[in-house]
């Protein structure tokens, strides 16, 4: 393994004052990484407290585990937090005081040149966040068809030259490495906005590569099970689709914006969004970590507690 680069934590504060109901409750840190949320978790927790970090990273829990060392509270769960339910033992379902998940990639993954993330550094067409199987950059740099392409550097990178890239990228197949993509995508796009073009196309192949938004939408819908009456749900997302699909189901629910009723008319929502808007770093903590810029954070309660 090369070094570990420690991934500076994104809202800490406001992620904790959200998360935390109760000092010995059950907690959950979907996205581990570096460890940086869970290790001041366990510093504002009792000795009863129980927390799961679950990664699919075999490095993340590596790294998260030699900054927590040894603490009897922490328990990892290796795995994809598509399948949190089946994840997590059967015996904590609806138990659970509050989830955190912190979307994306870690910046250790990102200096990792070999995982394939990085637009800067040579690597293979990797970007697989775990384990080493099922689909990689390659397979969809290589073999996806244009309208595809296009639709994914549109989508999930809001790229807007996508039709050129998409038929740049066709018309130089194969391509092995990413500084091969790169220069790809250099020669099509605006020299000003080349850097912001690179991390866009990067970015929707590594969402299509991971299934970003479909898990996402597993664990959200996943979430309502697996909270305690009164638990919190709090996710910090990094792309506008993420965000919506975070919105729409702490608001509703579900990811359609349908409004379900019950017998008498009145709304059925599973969960209650603590703040209306959504909350944001302060200018300070992005410019002491850039990589904080496009957060969003948002906070809900599950409904069907004494107080909800
Ligand atoms: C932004 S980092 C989390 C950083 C962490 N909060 C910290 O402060 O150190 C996201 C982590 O979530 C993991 N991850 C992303 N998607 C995942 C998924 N579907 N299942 C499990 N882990 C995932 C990544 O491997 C990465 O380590």
């Amino acid at each position: 393994m090369s070094v570990y680069y420690e991934h500076i934590p994104v809202m800490l504060e406001e992620c904790m004052d959200g998360l935390i109901t109760d000092a010995n409750g059950i907690y959950i840190d979907g996205t581990l990484g570096g460890g940086g949320h869970t290790h001041e978790l366990l510093s504002r927790l009792g000795q009863k407290a129980t927390v799961f970090g679950v990664d699919q990273d075999d490095q993340a829990i590596a790294a998260a585990s030699a900054r927590i060392g040894d603490d009897h509270r922490f328990k990892i769960l290796k795995g994809n937090f598509g399948y949190l339910s089946t994840l997590l033992p059967p015996q904590f379902i609806g138990q659970v005081s509050g989830i955190l998940l912190d979307l994306g990639v870690s910046t250790h993954q990102l200096k990792e040149a070999e995982r394939g993330f990085s637009f800067q550094q040579e690597g293979p067409l990797d970007m697989r966040m775990g384990g080493f199987t099922g689909l990689t950059a390659y397979e969809v740099v290589n073999s996806y068809d244009y309208e595809r392409l296009r639709d994914i550097i549109f989508h999930y990178g809001e790229e807007k030259a996508s039709r050129k890239i998409a038929q740049a990228i066709i018309a130089a197949r194969p391509i092995e490495t990413t500084q091969e993509l790169s220069a790809v995508i250099r020669e099509v796009v605006v020299p000003k906005f080349q850097i912001k073009s690179l991390a866009r196309v990067f970015q929707g192949i590594r969402i299509e590569v991971n299934q970003e938004l479909e898990v996402l939408k597993q664990v959200l819908e996943q979430s309502i099970q697996i909270l305690a009456p009164n638990g919190r749900l709090v996710v910090m997302s990094y792309h506008s689709l993420e965000d919506r699909l975070v919105k729409q189901m702490m608001k509703n629910g579900n990811f359609e914006g349908r409004l379900e009723k019950d017998f008498y008319g009145n709304p059925v929502r599973p969960l209650k969004p603590i703040y209306r808007q959504v909350i944001t770093p302060n200018e300070e903590e992005v410019e002491r970590n850039p990589a904080a810029r496009s957060a969003k954070l948002r906070i809900a309660e599950k409904i069907g507690g004494p107080d909800s």
